[in-house]
C-alpha cells in the first residue's frame, strides 16, 4: 500500500504517544528523504549544521538528536564536525541513518533520558525534534545536561509552538539557573515550501 506524503505528515504530527510516533517514522522512513528534500524543500539540516558551525569547536563530538535518515549529520561533515553520532526514536530511521555513513555510532533511544553520560558531548543538535508530538519542552534540560560546560545546543522550531507550546518558558528557565545562554536566534527560515507552512528558526545557546 503506498502511503501519501500528506498522510505520512498527518501521523507523525498527530502522534499521540511516543510509540505511535515511532511507528509512524518506520512507516515513513524509506520516502523521507524524497519527501523531505524534493517535495517539501525542508531546508533544516543544513540552517542548523551552517548556524552551529559558527559558534562550536568542530573537533569535538557532536550528538544529532532525533536524527532520522540523517540529514543533518551529512550537513554535520560537510561543515568539519568530525565526531558525529545520532539518536533517534525509530527503528528503520535508525537503520538508514547508520548506512548512510556519517556517524561514528546511532542509538536507538526511548524518549526522555538518553544514555548518555553529563557532559558527554561538545554540541547538541536537533533538526525538526521540537514540535508537536515529538520531543517536549523537557528535552532541553537534558540536552543541557549530557552538553559540556562552553558547549553547544542548537535546535530548529517554529515561533509559533515555541510560545505555545511551553518551550520558550523551559529556556527561559534554564536562562534563569545560568545552565546555559543564547548566542543567537535566527530570522524566520522557509518552513515546508510547497505546503507553505509556517517558518523556523534556528536557535544556539552556549551551556554554562
Ligand atoms: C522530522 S524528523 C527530523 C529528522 C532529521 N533531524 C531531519 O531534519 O531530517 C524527526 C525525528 O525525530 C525523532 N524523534 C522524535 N522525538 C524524539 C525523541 N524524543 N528522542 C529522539 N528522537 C526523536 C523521530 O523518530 C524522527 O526521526
Amino acid at each position: 500500500m503506498q502511503i501519501t506524503l500528506d498522510a505520512h505528515l498527518a501521523r507523525v504530527y498527530g502522534a499521540k504517544s511516543p510509540q505511535e510516533l515511532a511507528e509512524a517514522y518506520d512507516l515513513w522512513a524509506e520516502s523521507y528523504d524524497r519527501d523531505m528534500l524534493e517535495d517539501l524543500g525542508w531546508g533544516g539540516p543544513e540552517a542548523a549544521a551552517t548556524v552551529l558551525a559558527a559558534h562550536a569547536a568542530t573537533d569535538a563530538p557532536v550528538l544529532d538528536v532525533g536524527a532520522g535518515t540523517g540529514l543533518a549529520g551529512e550537513s554535520l561533515r560537510k561543515h568539519g564536525f568530525a565526531q558525529i553520532f545520532a539518536a533517534d526514536l525509530s527503528e528503520r530511521m535508525v537503520a538508514l541513518a547508520r548506512a548512510r555513513g556519517v556517524y561514528a555510532a546511532v542509538h536507538h533511544v526511548s524518549p526522555g533520558a538518553l544514555p548518555f553520560g553529563d557532559g558527554e558531548f561538545g554540541s547538541v543538535v536537533a533538526v525538526g525534534v521540537l514540535t508537536q508530538g515529538h520531543a517536549g519542552p523537557e528535552s532541553l534540560a537534558e540536552w543541557v545536561r549530557i552538553t559540556r560546560p562552553g558547549g553547544h545546543i542548537a535546535f530548529t522550531l517554529r515561533p509559533d509552538l515555541h510560545e505555545q507550546l511551553g518551550y520558550r518558558h523551559a529556556a527561559a528557565v534554564l536562562e534563569i539557573e545560568k545552565k546555559w545562554s543564547l548566542l543567537q536566534e535566527t530570522e524566520d527560515q522557509p518552513g515546508f515550501r510547497r505546503l507553505q507552512s509556517k517558518p523556523y528558526r534556528v536557535w544556539v545557546y552556549r551551556v554554562n
